[in-house]
C-alpha cells in the first residue's frame, strides 16, 4: 500500500516564502532613509535600487575605496545593465566614496 503522508518539508517553506513576500514592502518605504543625505543620494537613491536595496551599498562601505565604487558602478552599468549616463555615473562615485569610501570609514573611529 502506498503512503500519502504529506512532505514534512512543505510547511516550513511556506512559511519562508510568506515571510520573504511581507518584508519587501516595509524595505521600500525606508530605501531613501537608509542612504547618508548629500549631493547625489537622490540620483542613487533613483539609479541604484530598481535591482535591490541599499543594503548592498552599506555592505561593501568598509572594503570599498574610490576605484573600488568605479569598478562597482561600471560593473552594474556593463553587466547588470543599470540605466546611468556617464555624467551620472560620475556623481554617483562622487557620492558613495564621499559617504560610504572604506578610507573615511578608518579615518573617523
Ligand atoms: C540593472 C540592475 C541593477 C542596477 C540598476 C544596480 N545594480 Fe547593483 N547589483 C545588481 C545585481 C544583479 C547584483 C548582484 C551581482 C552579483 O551577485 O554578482 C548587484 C550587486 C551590487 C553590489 C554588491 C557587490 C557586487 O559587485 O556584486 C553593490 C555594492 C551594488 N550592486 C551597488 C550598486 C550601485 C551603487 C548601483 C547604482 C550605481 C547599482 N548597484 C545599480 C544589479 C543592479
Amino acid at each position: 500500500m502506498k503512503s500519502v503522508v504529506a512532505r514534512p518539508l512543505r510547511l516550513p517553506a511556506a512559511a519562508l516564502l510568506a515571510l520573504w513576500i511581507a518584508l519587501p514592502p516595509a524595505q521600500a518605504d525606508e530605501t531613501a532613509l537608509q542612504l547618508a543625505l548629500a549631493p547625489g543620494s537622490e540620483l542613487v537613491a533613483a539609479r541604484c535600487v530598481i535591482c535591490h536595496s541599499v543594503d548592498y551599498i552599506q555592505m561593501n562601505a568598509p572594503i570599498q575605496a574610490r576605484a573600488g565604487w568605479e569598478a562597482t558602478v561600471n560593473k552594474m552599468i556593463k553587466v547588470m545593465q543599470a540605466p546611468i549616463t556617464a555624467e551620472e555615473a560620475a556623481i554617483i562615485v562622487q557620492y558613495l566614496d564621499g559617504e560610504y569610501g572604506a578610507p573615511k570609514a578608518v579615518a573617523n573611529p
